[in-house]
């Protein structure tokens, strides 16, 4: 068999296999036996391992493990198992410090104390021990939901089923990392790529007999849901973790500064290859639980920590061509399509080139022999060139003035902060009459935090616009599924299948509704924050009639930028056909209000001045935490005008004419129940 064929093969069988795995672990139908599923699942692997050319990341040997199990039952956690957001270089973690001093409100020569945990790369569990007893153990799942593996984890010896120490807490999830041992890996002689796949794999067996054969390990790090833990510290929680019997890493440190975290994960990072499990980084939490609790979470991650991952592979390629990628938001971004090599297990066959000015700054040549990295889960992309290999037949490139899509002129934005031109080139047509713009743009509507459309991938979109099924967003709901099925791979049953995954979501929330239009700047975040402020679709429509636009300046964290382009957004008139065409077919629900019966209900409040110790996003949180509001000017609507050092005089006029009540930091914390 030629490459091409073994290629085309591997992603038959893989497509087979993910349809049959869709069925049996979504639908609870499968159309196929157990043993057959298993045959296509080992055939997949062999075949991996016989061409070792072939990799997709919706092959077995990676996604095992990911899928809900129907072996298993679901059960919501206590409190959501968060993930974390990852920081690079130095530069990042010094930019992750000052937001967290901003948030604080505190000096930049504030010692902020950091846990700093190697970041072990296996399989996270929430453990609920009652009363000193190991009583449900579950899986991560999602985040909310995880599985029920208590059996499997029992099997586990690192895991103790009894505590009987008396400072033990009498309600606890205690949380950490069940992995393989590298030697143990090896021992094994078994069918996973990585130990990582073998934990995961090994956890989820149906029998738990087949899991005790498997020396999984375990890690404890965290915890969940807690009723009877009096500590102040992570550093103090870890020692007590080790006291209560369970296993910690031995090269978890108390540190500060950022030089101090920065030598330690190059110290670590050196020792990465003698330790005998995989690490990926070092995760580092603030220490103190006080802080933590104050700084909170951002949608699924903690303000709190942050994993420091380890640099990246890298290899040498060469670039033998450059094209340009068009998005969503109509930006230029040129790619390097560079000979195919392997960096740390992946192949890579593109590098973002990010814009214009780094190849310029860069002087990346097509032709040229160049230095590639693969960070972590981000794009590979170019380090530098070896001018020692250049020759004079390297082309430079010309990026284009002209959209290669539509043809519409390419422009660079004015940042008008920063005074500066934008990097990024743009094609100027209006979003949905440029084509690829209008792809990428249904792309990002059906993407997995927007509609998340079951069996609804990138490459449907990509077919169902060429045979011009589709051409706007809400076209997906008015699909002619007689032409579908007829279609080379589709049938009956896969149409039926796709229809109701369809169906499923006409029913939508606000904040996935306003996140799915692509809108420019308005990411998860931000979505979120406009729909709670909006509360329903119809005030969100009548933000385009301009006046309205600006009052989403009370948001904090929605500023002129955003203002600009949800504007911008608006006056395109086929924007708005296609929010009101989505209207008349979906049901969009109302945004879930955050607490609506706190101390502070139906209160609202502004600030003017300083507040000490206390930045203004974390006095917002709390009071809209007790379900009060912030406004952003004087009106009989305000109930309560706080004042901090160097307040604005003339609000403080206003509200005194509006009799108004003036409230001091001090006052304002005593409402809260907070002491300063
Ligand atoms: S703390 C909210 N501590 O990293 C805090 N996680 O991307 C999240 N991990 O799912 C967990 N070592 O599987 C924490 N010392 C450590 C860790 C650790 C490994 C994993 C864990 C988690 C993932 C977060």
């Amino acid at each position: 068999m030629n490459k091409e064929k073994v290629k085309q093969l591997y992603s038959k069988k893989i497509q087979e296999f993910n349809k049959n795995n869709f069925l049996y672990f979504e639908k609870n139908s499968p159309k196929i036996s157990d043993a057959e599923f298993d045959k296509l699942k080992v055939e997949i692997l062999e075949l991996e391992k016989k061409y070792k050319f072939l990799k997709s990341k919706d092959s077995p040997s990676i996604s095992l493990g990911y899928k809900p199990s129907k072996n298993f039952t679901k059960k919501s956690h206590r409190a959501p198992m968060l993930s974390l957001a990852n920081v690079f270089s130095e530069e990042d973690l010094v930019n992750y410090e000052k937001k967290i001093l901003n948030y604080l409100d505190k000096k930049e020569n504030f010692k902020i104390e950091y846990s700093a945990e190697p970041k072990i790369d296996g399989i996270s569990a929430s453990l609920t021990f009652k009363n000193g007893k190991f009583f449900t153990g579950l899986s991560r799942g999602d985040g909310k939901e995880g599985e029920d593996i208590t059996a499997n984890l029992k099997t586990i010896k690192d895991i103790p089923e009894t505590i009987s120490s008396k400072d033990f807490p009498q309600d606890i999830d205690i949380r950490g990392e069940v992995f393989i041992q590298n030697s143990d890996f090896l021992k094994m002689n078994n069918k996973f790529a990585n130990p990582r796949n073998a934990a995961s794999g090994s956890l989820r067996q149906k029998n738990p007999k087949d899991t005790k054969k498997i020396p999984l390990k375990f890690i404890a790090y965290t915890f969940g849901y807690e009723k009877g833990l009096n500590l102040n510290f992570q550093s103090e929680y870890l020692k007590k973790l080790k006291q209560w019997g369970f296993k910690t890493n031995p090269l978890n440190r108390v540190l500060t500064g950022i030089k101090n975290l920065m030598s330690n994960y190059e110290e670590i990072q050196k020792k990465r290859k003698e330790l005998d499990f995989d690490i990926d980084g070092i995760v580092y939490k603030i220490n103190n639980f006080e802080i933590q609790k104050r700084l909170g979470n951002v949608s699924n991650a903690p303000r709190w920590a942050v994993a420091h991952k380890f640099s990246a592979n890298n290899g040498i390629s060469k670039i033998i061509d450059i094209d340009i990628q068009i998005g969503r938001t109509g930006a230029l971004t040129p790619v390097a399509k560079i000979k195919p090599i392997n960096i740390g297990g992946v192949v890579v066959s593109n590098a973002t080139l990010h814009n214009e000015e780094e190849i310029l700054r860069k002087d990346i040549r097509i032709g040229d022999e160049v230095l590639v990295e693969r960070a972590g889960d981000v794009i590979p992309h170019i380090i530098s060139v070896d001018q020692s290999k250049r020759e004079k037949n390297h082309k430079k490139f010309v990026f284009p003035v002209r959209c290669p899509s539509c043809g519409s002129k390419t422009i660079k934005d004015f940042n008008s902060i920063t005074k500066k031109e934008d990097a990024v080139r743009r094609c100027s047509s209006e979003g949905y009459e440029c084509e690829k713009v209008s792809i990428e743009k249904i792309k990002h509507f059906i993407s997995k935090e927007a509609f998340n459309i079951d069996g609804f991938g990138k490459k449907i979109v990509e077919k169902f616009w060429e045979l011009k099924l589709i051409r706007l967003p809400q076209d997906i709901f008015n699909l002619d599924f007689s032409k579908i099925e007829n279609l080379d791979g589709w049938g009956k049953q896969s149409v039926l299948n796709l229809k109701y995954s369809i169906d499923q979501k006409r029913n939508i929330s606000l904040e996935r509704f306003i996140y799915s239009l692509g809108i420019r700047h308005i990411g998860m975040e931000n979505a979120k924050l406009i729909s709670r402020y909006v509360k329903n679709l119809s005030n969100f429509i009548s933000l385009s009639k301009n006046q309205n636009l600006r009052d989403l300046l009370n948001i904090d964290g929605i500023g002129e930028t955003q203002i600009t382009s949800l504007k911008n957004f608006f006056l395109n008139k086929i924007n708005l056909k296609v929010i009101n065409e989505l209207n008349k077919i979906l049901k969009v629900k109302e945004a879930i209000q955050v607490k609506k019966d706190g101390s502070l209900a139906n209160k609202t409040f502004m600030i003017t001045g300083k507040l000490i110790g206390i930045s203004r996003a974390e006095t917002k949180s709390l009071i809209e935490q007790n379900s009060g509001s912030i406004v952003s000017n004087v009106s009989k609507k305000l109930n309560y005008l706080i004042i901090g050092e160097k307040p604005t005089k003339r609000k403080i006029e206003a509200a005194q004419e509006l009799k108004i009540k003036i409230l001091t930091q001090n006052e304002l914390f005593k409402i809260l129940n907070k002491s300063s």
